[in-house]
């Protein structure tokens, strides 16, 4: 990743508490404009609440969290059009077409009626969608509903595209051609991207760095991917079996057999 691209997003040294629950502690993080990341971890390791972070809908205790230069859960304006969203579940508003659905993002960030059709058009088939804008979400199958959603959230060509675990309520042949799709759009369209995901193939095919975090969140593993290593199935398999490692709770995990460009940090 090139060092001199500025950060989308800088998380110094922050905490967050649920009452007397610590959910992350100190944690520090950066993504480089045009990076994909992967956060891994048990559950409850605090993937989804760094996500609450990184969208405003929760705010840190200590420790300061920037979002293209904005605190998220302050500076809504700044943030506006900038930052987009895909979750779990697709969140398709059921009384608007596949079409309908893409365009809102577009009309909310006040584009003229015909951009937002226009461009709602190119996203839909992109994603192979094209034929089915009329349809309502109920007409769609769970792939294809994803799919609008991902549309959706790409289609206001927002700086940075948050997912957590968007593509894990799918069988496992449409959610592999999904993944497949997105990490062509999300490396096409050099998107910054942070996805949360409990598959370690997903984190290896798609992202460009991988942070395991472990309760309370805080990087217990770090490791980079690039295009040689992708392609090269036994430093695949190690970097599948150091994260796994990591994952399990594991502290020699990022000790692992020579991968040169990885880096375990400890944060106190
Ligand atoms: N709103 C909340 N109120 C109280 N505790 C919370 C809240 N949100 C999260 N937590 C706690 O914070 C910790 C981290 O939760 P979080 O949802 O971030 O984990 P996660 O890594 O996303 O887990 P999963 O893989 O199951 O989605 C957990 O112990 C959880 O119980
Ligand atoms: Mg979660």
């Amino acid at each position: 990743m090139n060092a001199s691209l500025p950060f989308i997003i800088e998380l110094r040294d922050v905490s967050k508490r649920f009452g007397s629950h610590t959910a992350i502690d100190h944690l520090s993080m950066e993504v480089r404009e045009g990076e994909t990341v992967a956060l891994l971890g048990q559950t409850g390791a605090g993937k989804s609440t760094v996500m609450s972070l990184l969208m405003g809908t929760a705010s840190a205790d200590e420790g300061t969290v920037l979002v293209a230069g904005a605190d998220p859960s302050r500076d809504f304006v700044a943030l506006r059009g900038k930052l987009s969203v895909s979750f779990q579940t697709d969140r398709l508003l059921p009384w608007r077409t596949a079409q309908e659905n893409v365009e809102l993002g577009l009309l909310l960030l006040n584009r003229s009626k015909a951009e937002a059709r226009e461009r709602a058009r190119e996203w839909l088939a992109r994603v192979k969608l094209g034929d089915a804008g009329h349809k309502y979400p109920s007409e769609l199958s769970g792939g294809m509903r994803q799919r609008v959603s991902l549309a959706r959230a790409l289609a206001v060509d927002p700086a940075l595209v948050l997912l957590d675990e968007s593509f894990s309520q799918l069988d496992h042949v449409t959610s592999q051609t999904l993944r497949r799709d997105f990490a062509e759009i999300v490396r096409e369209q050099r998107k910054t991207c942070v996805f949360v995901t409990h598959r370690i193939e997903d984190a290896l095919e798609i992202a460009d760095r991988v942070l395991v975090l472990a309760a309370p969140a805080r990087v217990c593993l770090e490791l980079s991917i690039d295009a040689e290593q992708r392609i090269d199935a036994a430093c695949m398999a190690r970097m599948h079996r150091q994260i796994e490692r990591a994952i399990g709770g594991d502290a020699s995990a990022g000790e692992d057999d020579g991968i040169s460009t990885n880096t375990t940090k400890t944060q106190h």
